[in-house]
C-alpha cells in the first residue's frame, strides 16, 4: 500500500483532474451499484453530506439510537443538516418497517416536521459488528419510499457485511438513496471514504463538499491506498472474522461474559460489569498484560481484529484477557 501510494498519479482533486481519485470514484460506484462516488477524507463528513443532500433544515432523521450518526459525530447532523433526529432503540442495531411506519411522520399537520431520512448501520458498531440481512433492508427501504422517505446506508463496514453475509455489496446498497463507506477500517488505509448516490445527489455532494471542507488537491495519494485496498484488502476480512469468532469462543471457554450471538463479523464485546470492574479499571489491567481493547457502548470493553492482528496475537490475547480480568482458570 506505501508502494502504491508512492507511485499515485495525482493532479487537483478540487476540479477532478486527480485521476486516481476518478478511478476510485467509478469503481465505487459499480462496486455499489449507484450513479456516482465522491471520495472525502472520512466516514463521519460522508455521512454529514449525505444526510444534507437527502433533506433540509427543520426536518427529521430516524436512526437506531446507538448508531454511529446519533452517538459519534459531535451532533454533526444537528449542526451540518439542521435535522431533528428521532431515534429507534435496538439491541442488535436493526429495526423494523413496523417501527418506521409508527415513527415516521408525513409533516401535514402543520406544526409537526417531516421525516425524510431514515438511516441504518451496516455493520451495526455498537452492537458488536452486527449484519443486516439484506431481506430486512430491502423491506426497510420498501417502506421508506412508500412512506417518501430516503434511505441512508451507513456502510463504513459494508464491506464486512458483504463478505459475513456472502451478498455481493452492490446487493446491500442498491436499496439506499445514499451509502458511505470508510477505507480506514478493516480495510486498512491511512484515510479516506467515500459518499454514493445517484448523479443528481453527487453534484449536491460535491458542492457540500467543498463547503464542509473536504474538498482536496492531490488527493490520489490518498485514493492510491483505497484501490490497493479493494485489490488485497476485502477477500481477507473473512480472516479477521474468523480470528475474532475464535478469540469469541476462547473467552466463552475460559468463562468470560461474552455473547457469542453478537459476533458477526470483527469485534468481540466483554461485559466487563458483568465481572464487577468498570471499563478503566479492566482497561488499565488490560494494558498491564498488553493487550489494547477500547470502550463500547454500557460496561462493554470491544476487541477488533484487523489485518494487523495474526493467529498468534489472537491466541495470545485469548490467554492473557482471562488473567488480567481475573477470571479463575478453569479445570
Ligand atoms: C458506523 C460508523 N460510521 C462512521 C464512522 C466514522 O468514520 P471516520 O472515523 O472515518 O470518520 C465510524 C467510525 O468508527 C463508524 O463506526
Amino acid at each position: 500500500m506505501r508502494a502504491a501510494i508512492a507511485a499515485a498519479e495525482v493532479g487537483d482533486e478540487q476540479i477532478r483532474e486527480d485521476p486516481t481519485v476518478n478511478e476510485l470514484e467509478s469503481r465505487m460506484a459499480e462496486i455499489l451499484a449507484q450513479g456516482e462516488a465522491v471520495f472525502v477524507p472520512t466516514a463521519t463528513m460522508a455521512n454529514e453530506i449525505a444526510l444534507r443532500v437527502l433533506a433540509e433544515p427543520g426536518d427529521e432523521l430516524i436512526a437506531e439510537e446507538e448508531s454511529h450518526i446519533l452517538l459519534s459525530e459531535l451532533g454533526g447532523p444537528a449542526v451540518f443538516a439542521g435535522l431533528m433526529a428521532r431515534p429507534i432503540y435496538s439491541p442488535n442495531g436493526r429495526f423494523t418497517p413496523e417501527q418506521v411506519r409508527e415513527k415516521a411522520r408525513s409533516g401535514d399537520l402543520g406544526h409537526t416536521p417531516t421525516t425524510r431520512i431514515v438511516a441504518i448501520e451496516n455493520t451495526h458498531n455498537s452492537s458488536g459488528g452486527r449484519v443486516w440481512p439484506v431481506v430486512e433492508i430491502e423491506a426497510l427501504a420498501d417502506e421508506c419510499h412508500a412512506l417518501e422517505i430516503a434511505l441512508h446506508i451507513d456502510g463504513a463496514r459494508l464491506f464486512n457485511a458483504a463478505v459475513a453475509s456472502g451478498e455481493e455489496p452492490a446487493t446491500i446498497a442498491r436499496h439506499a438513496e445514499t451509502v458511505t463507506i470508510c477505507f480506514s477500517k478493516g480495510l486498512g488505509c491511512p484515510f479516506g471514504a467515500v459518499v454514493a448516490g445517484s448523479g443528481e445527489r453527487m453534484l449536491r455532494a460535491r458542492r457540500f463538499k467543498h463547503q464542509f471542507g473536504g474538498a482536496m488537491r492531490q488527493a490520489g495519494m490518498a485514493a492510491a491506498a483505497c484501490v490497493y485496498a479493494l485489490d488485497h484488502h476485502v477477500d481477507r476480512l473473512a480472516e479477521d472474522h474468523a480470528r475474532a469468532r475464535r478469540l469469541a469462543e476462547a473467552l466463552v471457554e475460559a468463562g468470560l461474559p461474552v455473547d457469542l450471538e453478537q459476533v458477526e463479523t470483527n469485534f468481540v464485546q466483554i461485559d466487563v460489569g458483568a465481572l464487577g470492574l468498570n471499563q478503566m479499571e479492566a482497561m488499565e489491567r488490560l494494558l498491564d498484560e498488553g493487550v489494547r481493547l477500547s470502550t463500547t457502548m454500557g460496561s462493554r470493553l470491544r476487541a477488533v481484529t484487523h489485518l494487523d492482528i495474526s493467529d498468534e496475537e489472537v491466541e495470545r490475547a485469548a490467554e492473557l484477557i482471562p488473567r488480567a480480568l481475573d477470571v479463575p482458570a478453569r479445570v
